[in-house]
């Protein structure tokens, strides 16, 4: 499979670790970063990026990495794309800026026309664009909010929709994410997901019956009433929860569930969308059509890009005026959009590949290794959640902070995520080659047999 042939450049082969990491540069740049950025601004890995190409980044000493975190799913298309490089300067030399509310541009409209193409359902929609995913969300529970005339949401446990006030509100993890920043939104009623592995109600897939679904329905009758919730937000695939892929079962009761108690159903699309599980969107795995859904990481090629698409009457709801952004569509972000979007396309069976791949060879190393509790994804992202005991389900928080600083010593790099800190969350460009994929592989199987649960 030539993922990537021609993109990379022969001095970036494979992982090449010449000093460190972190080498004397990082080191260096890393006491500028505790002189100048805020503390709270975390910084995961202790090196510093020169370059990146295709699935390899180059660190500032001249440590060679592959790639497997895609800076948090953004780099689908792969890092320095030579056709999103090009559109970008392209773009750049003739305007970087307008502001679509000033004097609008055609690179917008056809983004958001390629979206709503893209996006699964038969019912007509549109769009808007915007910057980050957090916004998205945002606006995505603005329009919600304004359409149903209701505001309350049902969000869910482990769930990660972003840090704005609004998005810290409806995600989950409380440490360090939400502690000590006060008053948030406080019409969130939380639900478990469906996360068969720690079944929040101690039960067996499918012997369950889907228990959690039974149980959101229960609660209009103690907790709050239908008709004050707006909308369901869920990520078909849970990301920063920990790669945690519900039954499919479980997506399509939750839209049934929506439709019959009138609630709008919200798929944040911001890490399973633009080809990350094989589709274009994972809700496609479903056979859902969502009634707004949120999209952002890997839309821009590597520039900040952001959108809410949904269906036409509810995305019409607000009075002109009532949704915008200085930046927003930025026009430099949009050509690079939709050369992204073509490379995504044509990447999509690759995705497929790369989870094949995965999910294969990490359920071999669940049969060796002791630390290994749980293996699961869909297409090009994986989770492998550590526990010190399969008996107990014990995180091994520690285990999975040393697995991914090893990991970067030998050459890739690696993602952490899970709401108990203990899953190694794996993302790697859907542009990977083969060989890359199963070196990159490889140096995590070695890492991971090497580490003895403590
Ligand atoms: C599912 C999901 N929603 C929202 C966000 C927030 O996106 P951003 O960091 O661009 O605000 C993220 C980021 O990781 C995410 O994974």
């Amino acid at each position: 499979m030539p993922l990537t042939e021609g993109m990379e450049v022969e001095a970036l082969k494979g992982p090449k670790i010449v000093s460190g990491p972190p080498g004397p540069r990082s080191r260096e740049l890393m006491e500028l970063k505790d002189r100048f950025i805020a503390k709270g601004y975390y910084v995961n890995l202790p090196i510093f990026i020169k370059r990146g190409i295709g699935a390899l980044v180059e660190d500032v000493d001249g440590n060679v990495y592959i790639d497997f975190g895609s800076g948090i799913g953004v780099l689908n298309a792969g890092h320095s794309h030579p056709e999103i490089t090009e559109a970008i300067s392209e773009q750049a030399r003739m305007f970087s800026h307008a502001c679509f509310h000033v004097t609008p541009y055609e690179g917008f409209l056809r983004v958001a026309e390629r979206l709503i193409r893209a996006a699964p359902g038969p019912t007509p929609k549109k769009a808007i664009l915007l910057n980050s995913g957090a916004e998205a969300v945002e606006n995505s529970i603005k329009i919600a909010a304004y359409y149903s005339k209701k505001s309350s949401i049902i969000a869910f446990e482990n769930a990660f929709h972003g840090r704005t006030y609004m998005a810290m509100s409806l995600s989950s993890k409380v440490k360090p994410n939400k502690i000590g920043f006060g008053l948030a939104f406080d019409k969130v009623e939380r639900f478990p997901y469906a996360y068969c592995y720690r079944c929040a109600f101690g039960q067996a897939y499918p012997d369950c019956g889907l228990r959690c679904l039974g149980y959101i329905e229960d609660s209009f009758a103690s907790r709050r009433a239908p008709e004050e919730i707006a909308a369901v937000i869920a990520e078909p695939i849970q990301g920063e929860g920990g790669i945690i892929v519900p039954p499919e079962d479980f997506m399509r009761g939750l839209r049934r569930l929506c439709d019959r108690y009138g609630l709008l159903f919200i798929a944040d699309e911001i890490q399973t969308g633009l080809g990350r599980t094989g589709r274009m969107f994972a809700c496609e795995h479903y056979g859902i059509e969502p009634d707004l859904m949120a999209v952002a990481k890997s839309l821009g090629g590597g520039l900040p890009l952001a959108a809410v698409i949904g269906k036409r009457d509810i995305m019409d709801a607000p009075h002109a005026g009532g949704l915008g952004s200085t930046f927003g569509g930025n026009p430099v972000a949009c050509a690079a959009a939709l050369r992204a979007l073509d490379a995504i396309q044509g990447l999509l069976p690759n995705a497929e590949r790369i989870g094949d791949f995965m999910l294969r060879r990490g359920r071999e190393l669940e049969e060796e290794c002791e630390l290994v509790g749980d293996v699961r994804g869909k297409g090009a992202m994986l989770g492998i959640e550590l526990v010190r005991d399969r008996g107990t389900k014990e995180p091994a928080k520690e285990e999975t902070r040393r697995a991914i600083e090893e990991c970067c010593k030998r050459g890739l790099i690696v993602l952490k995520a899970g709401i108990r800190d203990n899953v190694i969350r794996l993302l790697p460009p859907l542009a990977i080659t083969e060989d890359l994929l199963e070196e990159g592989f490889s140096i995590l199987e070695d890492v991971l047999r090497g580490i003895k649960p403590i």
